[in-house]
């Protein structure tokens, strides 16, 4: 089993998420197109589109690279995407966390190759000590260390994605 400690309260992510999304929306003019990085970035999203105050639509890509433990493999599968057509929109991916940069990296050079007006990343984490891969990320929630969290969306094999607020996960002996 594991035991949760809590890292950034329920509160700090709604006053962070606030923030994000005034920055977001001050910063574009013409319709966003927001891609949900599914499974982990659901909760996020969802409370980040809720606070920007503009037109915007929302698509959903499945990608995987973990399996049930706790390192990236650097392989990532992408999955099922509901975005059809990607020419002349204003992409901005909403990630849950960037770790080595791997997810991200290969999402941003498939979304470039479908040719977009532009892209932009947003994350609700960086672990930046984790990095394997260069990204630029354009929005950043909270700079976190190298450790492994879960809830607000995040899950550990899984679990805990219902937690309202972020937790760090510590293994329990046996
Ligand atoms: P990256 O490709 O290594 O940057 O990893 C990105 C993905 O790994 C994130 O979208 C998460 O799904 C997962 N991940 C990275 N760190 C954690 C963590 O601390 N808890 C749960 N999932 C994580
Ligand atoms: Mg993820």
């Amino acid at each position: 089993m594991e035991t949760i400690n809590k890292l950034i309260s329920e509160k700090e992510i709604q006053k962070k998420v606030k923030e994000l999304a005034h920055q977001i929306k001050n910063d574009y003019n013409e319709e966003i197109t927001v891609i949900c990085v599914l499974k982990g970035a659901f909760t996020f999203t969802a409370d980040l589109v809720r606070a920007i105050d503009s037109n915007l639509k929302i698509e959903f890509i499945k990608v995987s690279s973990y399996g049930n433990n706790t390192e990236s493999t650097g392989k990532v599968n992408l999955g099922y995407s509901t975005l059809e057509n990607v020419k002349g929109k204003k992409l901005l991916i909403v990630e849950d966390i960037v770790d080595t940069g791997y997810t991200l990296k290969a999402l941003a050079e498939y979304y470039y190759s479908l040719s977009p007006k532009s892209i932009k990343i947003c994350t609700l984490l960086d672990k930046p000590e984790r990095r394997k891969v260069e990204i630029n990320v354009d929005y950043v929630g909270f700079t976190i260390p190298d450790q492994f969290v879960v809830g607000y969306g995040i899950d550990y094999a899984e679990k805990y994605r219902n937690l309202p607020y972020i937790g760090v996960v510590h293994l329990d002996d046996k």
